[in-house]
């Protein structure tokens, strides 16, 4: 690891400000999902044991302005239960009562700062903001991984103005993972990719392209790629204006010896509902007014087949409408055969957003080597990008 780690530093008595990614569900007052608040967990308990000075800076949504329904408050309730310390809470990120606050603290306690987003000035970078971001820390550490796409003053210009600047534990865990997709991955190397659409994914197939023995692909975006191959997919889910792209990326896999593998069967619903009559069928037998909203048993065999020798997976994007249990039988089972390899060596890496809610729901989380906290962080770390969350902190 060339960035300097939490490990490199010496905290004790410093004030530490980290920027985590506590950007979670909240229903009713209540956190509904807490994997991003907990895998920050050992970057917290590390400061605490050092005798650090902990202040933690999140935000929360896209609030315009403040905005109560996106109060960090019901997070500092959870993570005091986490931590079994009461963690404090201040009424906004910047300003004298925080200053107050901060230089009340003592060795071992942890601070949680209201929204950063409440104010405009973090989306834009601005450099004060940053500044006085900066004026309440000795130390700075960026463990949000799943922020470390944007650009934005607590992820990016605070590092600037804090002399000490290092990575947490959770942003090395996805650093090293993720790399391990782009870097000398272990052969067979192969991709899945799913969701939605193939423009989301587009960098993505580019930058894997001289990497990976097979791409697996299913979702939505499938259903471009079997147009551009001359299939009628019905009223399926298409991007008209990136089939060309799609016949692109089809011949220079096919030039480069790269199995690109597109579903030969599928799940056909009537309409998009979990209560719609559904009917599997080969892909060049769609109905005219269905939609395909999963992939079929025969692609699932084709899958698991090149899957099962595989020894680098990573997984980004569903198979299908996994919301709708009728629809869920290909992303659940592609989970599984993830689970599968991984017992036996394999190397698996599951993105984050959808695919995370996926891997989760088939209750297989644990039974990958890394399942990435960060949804947009992990797709444009796997377009190759360089992500200023990561390039803010210095280098050893
Ligand atoms: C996420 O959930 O992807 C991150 O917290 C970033 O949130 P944002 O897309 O609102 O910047």
């Amino acid at each position: 690891m060339k960035k300097i780690t939490i490990d490199d530093l010496n905290l004790k008595g410093k004030r530490v400000l980290v920027r985590v990614d506590f950007n979670v569900p909240i229903e009713n007052g209540k956190v509904a999902d807490d994997t991003r608040i907990r895998e920050s967990l050992p970057t917290i308990r590390k400061i605490i044991e050092s005798g650090g000075k902990a202040i933690l800076i999140s935000h929360l949504g896209r609030p315009k302005g403040f905005d109560e329904k996106y109060s960090l408050k019901p997070i500092a309730e959870h993570l005091s239960k986490l931590l079994g310390i009461s963690v404090k809470f201040t009424p906004d990120c910047i300003g004298e009562e925080v200053r107050k606050m901060v230089s009340e603290l003592k060795e071992g306690e942890v601070l949680l700062l209201e929204n950063v987003r409440f104010h405009p000035e973090e989306e834009k970078n601005d450099e004060n903001f940053a500044k006085e971001l900066a004026s309440i820390a000795d130390v700075y550490i960026n463990d949000a991984f799943g922020s470390a796409h944007r650009a934005h003053a607590s992820t990016e210009g605070v590092a600037r103005f804090v002399k000490e600047t290092a990575i947490g534990y959770l942003m090395k865990k996805e650093i090293e993972y993720l790399s391990k997709a782009l870097t000398n991955p272990e052969k067979p190397y192969v991709a899945i990719l799913g969701g939605a659409k193939v423009s989301d994914k587009i960098q993505v197939i580019k930058n894997l392209m001289d990497k990976v023995d097979a791409f697996l692909i299913g979702g939505g975006m499938a259903n471009t790629f079997l147009k551009a191959k001359g299939y009628e997919v019905g009223k399926s889910l298409v991007e008209n204006d990136k089939i060309e792209l799609a016949k692109e990326i089809l011949s220079e896999a096919e030039k480069r010896n790269i199995k690109f593998i597109l579903p030969v069967d599928c799940v056909i619903a009537s309409e998009f509902s979990n209560n719609a009559n559904f009917e599997i069928t080969s892909v060049d037998k769609v109905k005219p007014d269905w939609m395909i909203l999963d992939i079929g048993p025969k692609t699932i065999e084709t899958f698991k087949d090149v899957l099962k020798d595989a020894k680098t997976v990573v997984w980004n994007g569903p198979m299908g409408v996994f919301e709708f249990d009728n629809f869920a039988k290909g992303t659940f089972e592609i989970a599984k055969v993830l689970a599968e390899i991984t017992s036996k060596g394999a190397v698996t890496i599951v993105g984050g957003g959808d695919s995370a809610s996926a891997i989760s729901k088939a209750g297989l989380s644990d039974k990958v080597s890394h399942v990435s906290t960060g949804g947009g962080a992990s797709l444009e770390f796997l377009e190759g990008k360089e992500l200023p969350g990561i390039s803010a902190i210095k280098d050893k």
